[in-house]
Parts: C-alpha cells; structure tokens; sequence
C-alpha cells in the first residue's frame, strides 16, 4: 500500500511530534503533522479555528487534511489528538501502519496542564482528560495497529519501542 509508513495517533501533549521526528529520522523519511498542515493552509492557528469556527468545522478541514497526507506522504505522519473522533477520518486509517502513542491521566495532566494553547483543556484539565481518555481510548485502541505506552518513557526511548513493535 502506498502512504505513509507509520501514523501516529494518540492524545495532544503525548510526543506523537517529538517521537514522529526521530522516526523519520532513524527511518531515512520526512515528517508530516496534519495540525501544522491545516495551520499552513488555513493562516491561523488551532485554537482560532475552534473559536472563530466551531469543532465540526475544524474536523471537516482536518479530515481534509488527513486525507491528503494519506495520499501523498511516504514518511510518518502524526495526526492531531482528536482526529480519530471523526468516522470519515477512522475510515482513511484502515490498512495504514497505525500507532497509538498512549498515556495515563496524570502523566498527560502533568504534560500538558498548564498549556492553555490547547482549547479543550482550558478549565480543569484533570476531569477534562478524564473524560477526554474515557471518551477516545477505544477509538485510538480500535483504530491502532499497535500501542505503544509512553509514561515515564523519554521521546527516545519511545520512537525506539514503536520500532521494537513494528
Ligand atoms: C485536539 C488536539 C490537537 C489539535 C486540536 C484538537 C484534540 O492536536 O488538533 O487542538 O481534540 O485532542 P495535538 O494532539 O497535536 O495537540
């Protein structure tokens, strides 16, 4: 098949940038980020997509841009945490090398708590994993190949085990 030679997915603030660079690197490939793709495209950043747009909306631009990656990309591509949520993006997955980047709640509160560019944790962002890991951790563990957990573990130490996994 051709595309991409390894997705990531997973939760905003689990490495899937920092680990997809390494790979790409050990891999002799490019990296590619569909968040960074739609904020090219679009001129704005994420989070003025959110508010001036509305979440359906931004799906819609980023299941666009999943599907050009998709189809154009023969490196490792990293897709934006939520991306799964949308069953026209789930489908453009099948049959990719698809790699769920996983963390625990309180390594993602302690990773990413603070980070107020991220809009959707922008109160209380432990009930908000919370409900954000109950919500889409069957999503990431139905649409993955393998998973690959990342707490306590450095970038390094987890673009070599996607690598072991593989
Ligand atoms: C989101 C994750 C973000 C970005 C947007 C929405 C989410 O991507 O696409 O803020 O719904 O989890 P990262 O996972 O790259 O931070």
């Amino acid at each position: 098949m051709t595309g991409p030679r390894i997705v990531l997915i997973g939760p905003m603030g689990v490495g899937k940038t920092t680990v997809g660079e390494l790979l790409a690197e050990r891999l002799g490939t490019t990296f590619r980020d569909t968040d960074a793709d739609i904020v090219a495209a679009e001129g704005r950043q994420i989070a003025e997509i959110f508010v001036d747009d509305g979440e359906p909306a931004f799906r819609e631009l980023e299941r666009r841009a999943v599907r050009t990656a998709v189809t154009e990309h023969p490196g490792v591509l990293a897709l934006g945490g939520g991306a799964i949520l949308d069953a026209g993006t789930r489908e453009l997955l099948a049959g990719h090398t698809v790699v769920y980047l996983s963390m625990d709640v309180e390594e993602a509160v302690k990773r990413t708590g603070l980070n107020a560019a991220r809009p959707l944790l922008a109160v209380n962002p432990r009930k908000q994993w919370r409900e954000l890991m109950e919500a889409r951790r069957h999503l990431y563990t139905d649409a993955a190949r393998v998973v690959v957990p990342t707490d306590g573990r450095s970038p390094e130490e987890v673009a070599a085990a996607v690598l072991d996994a593989l």
